[in-house]
């Protein structure tokens, strides 16, 4: 790999959710070799970093972000062997790794957490995690009426009078980040990978790990009520950024340094404090996920994150899907456009659809499809680096109506059904038309896919013209051409529903949110999310202008 320090900065980097990308050995769920098998496509892609999302020894409560073993891989997936082939592999065809680290919590079956509950009340290996005494006689109310952000009680009882704290899964205990040990095996954890050739890594829920619980605990209506501003007992607290700082240092042993884009559900205001070069460098903003298809807050979003991004030192992450956000051809495609909610906002896209059985028939799926085309070609354009999630590149649609048999996902369960989870948009991928999973293993998937994926298949899409595969490839081939330039513009359209930006070398993007089309003063079109029709921008489309001179 060439020894550039910047690489994150302009990155366009692919998250691969392992268990459902593809299964070389059968057993249904996606594994290492599985990925081996599709470096070619990958390479195909035009990415220049592939992040992994947990694929460590878990139980997987929650999908692999309860992690049992920081430094090895599940056996169900491979080997650190398999591991070391995928990155020298990826390595080889130019493509970067990014790994998940998840230090807020650890799964119930970590060592370290058996050990505590094996000691029993006051031991040392207690203080690695949040027990407190329960209340009431014996211990036998929780600590506090805290809610997880799963649902349910946030404490599980130890079954001797305490309980222990866990903001997600109750198989997911929180870690007590005051403690020397805890810090220096995450260290030890970054190095492992860092020293495998790792080159970045995403740290899960960034801003959740120190916390203040200086008795006596505030209520859940009093906590409600305390300020985020650096000082609350649980959320995006000055002090994590000592943790980060100690990181940092270990990140900058490395040459190139470590990259590191942190998660961190926070106000945009305090995003930048965890992508300042001190701390992790990188924070993923969520704004244009959580963002209607809408020109007024596509281009609210874009002018505050660059400018968060430049007061930090940073540059912008933009990402319109994930494994925890219903996929965007479909929330694009809903017909009552999802509102910010309280909470977790983006988690709760298309929520209020899939309560209602996520039902296929209320989904326009020809303009979910039309505007996700369109809305990745308006981020792919942008300055900073940009976030695809596996799938994305089909255009898939979210599988809005699995049976309650086949949900996997914790927040199902701690809600009885009520929130169906996130199970939908993890669907494992269709890689042909045919087969027992569409071309994902030899036998059927961990979840099941349904008939409609043939045609989102990546065979069907290489051969059909237009599909949205061979659209994302030539769009991420072009986007070399000016990635790295940091020149942005917004250029005046005279119309409220079509925006205009201009990058370096003369490269223009338009993008037309509204019913009626845009009559364009150029042709010089170079690519389009829709209908190509010469000197226009159809409704729900996206066109890149080449310079004038055809550079
Ligand atoms: C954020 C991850 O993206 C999500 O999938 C997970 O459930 C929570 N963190 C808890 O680790």
């Amino acid at each position: 790999m060439a020894p550039d320090r910047d690489w994150w900065r302009h990155a366009v980097v692919y998250q691969v959710y392992p268990r459902s990308f593809a299964d070389a050995d059968g057993d249904g769920i996606g594994d290492l070799r599985g990925i081996l098998s599709r470096v070619d496509y990958l390479a195909s892609l035009g990415i220049d970093a592939v992040w992994l999302s947990p694929f460590y020894p878990s139980p997987l409560a929650d999908g692999g972000y309860d992690v049992a073993d920081y430094r090895n891989v599940d056996p169900r997936l491979g080997t650190l062997e398999d591991m070391d082939e995928l990155i020298a592999v990826l390595h080889e065809r130019g493509i970067r790794v990014v790994v998940d680290i998840v230090p807020n919590h650890t799964s119930d079956r970590h060592p370290w957490f058996q050990e505590a509950l094996a000691a029993g009340r006051g031991s040392e290996a207690r203080e690695r995690y949040i027990f407190r005494d329960g209340a009431g006689p014996q211990g036998a109310e929780p600590p506090t009426d805290w809610v997880s952000m799963f649902g349910g009680p946030a404490w599980a009882p130890a079954g001797d009078g305490q309980w222990y704290l866990h903001t997600f899964a109750v198989e997911q205990p929180d870690l007590n980040w005051d403690r020397p040990d805890v810090r220096a095996d995450f260290v030890r954890t970054l190095r492992f990978w860092a020293d495998r050739g790792v080159d970045g890594f995403r740290i899960d829920v960034a801003h959740m790990l120190t916390k203040d619980l200086t008795e006596p605990l505030p209520s859940r209506d009093e906590l409600a009520l305390i300020p985020v501003d650096g000082q609350h007992p649980l959320l995006d607290r000055d002090d994590v950024h000592e943790v980060y700082a100690e990181w940092r240092q270990v990140f900058d042993e490395y040459d190139p340094p470590r990259a590191a884009v942190a998660e961190a559900w926070v106000d945009s205001s305090r995003v930048p404090l965890y992508a300042r070069p001190e701390s992790l460098g990188q924070a993923f903003n969520f704004d244009l996920l959580e963002a209607d298809f809408d020109a007024a807050q596509f281009r609210r979003v874009v002018t505050e994150n660059l400018a968060l991004a430049a007061a930090s030192g940073s540059s912008s992450t933009w990402v319109l899907s994930n494994h925890d956000v219903v996929r965007p051809a479909t929330r694009y495609g809903l017909p009552h456009p999802p509102r910010k909610t309280d909470g977790h906002p983006a988690v709760k896209h298309g929520v209020q659809w899939l309560r209602e059985g996520g039902s296929d028939s209320a989904v326009d799926r020809v303009a979910g499809l039309r505007r996700a085309r369109a809305a990745a070609l308006f981020m792919l354009g942008l300055p900073g680096s940009a976030y695809l999630y596996q799938g994305e590149e089909l255009g898939l649609p979210e599988v809005g109506d699995l049976a309650a048999a086949a949900r996997q996902d914790p927040t199902f369960f701690r809600s009885g059904g009520q929130d169906p989870g996130r199970d939908g948009c993890r669907v494992p991928l269709p890689w042909s038309p045919d087969g027992p999973s569409f071309g994902f293993g030899p036998g059927p998937a961990h979840l099941p896919q349904p008939a409609w994926f043939a045609e989102y298949s990546v065979a069907a899409q290489e051969e059909a013209v237009g599909s949205t595969l061979r659209l994302l490839r030539r769009a991420l081939a072009l986007r070399r051409r000016f990635a790295e330039t940091a020149v942005f513009e917004w250029v005046d359209t005279g119309d409220p529903d079509v925006l205009r930006y201009r990058r370096g070398g003369g490269w223009e993007v338009v993008t037309n949110f509204g019913p009626a089309p845009y009559d364009l003063d150029r042709i010089e079109m170079a690519v389009t999310s829709g209908l190509n029709i010469m000197g226009v921008v159809p409704p729900d489309t996206t066109v890149w202008l080449a310079p004038a001179s055809g550079a």
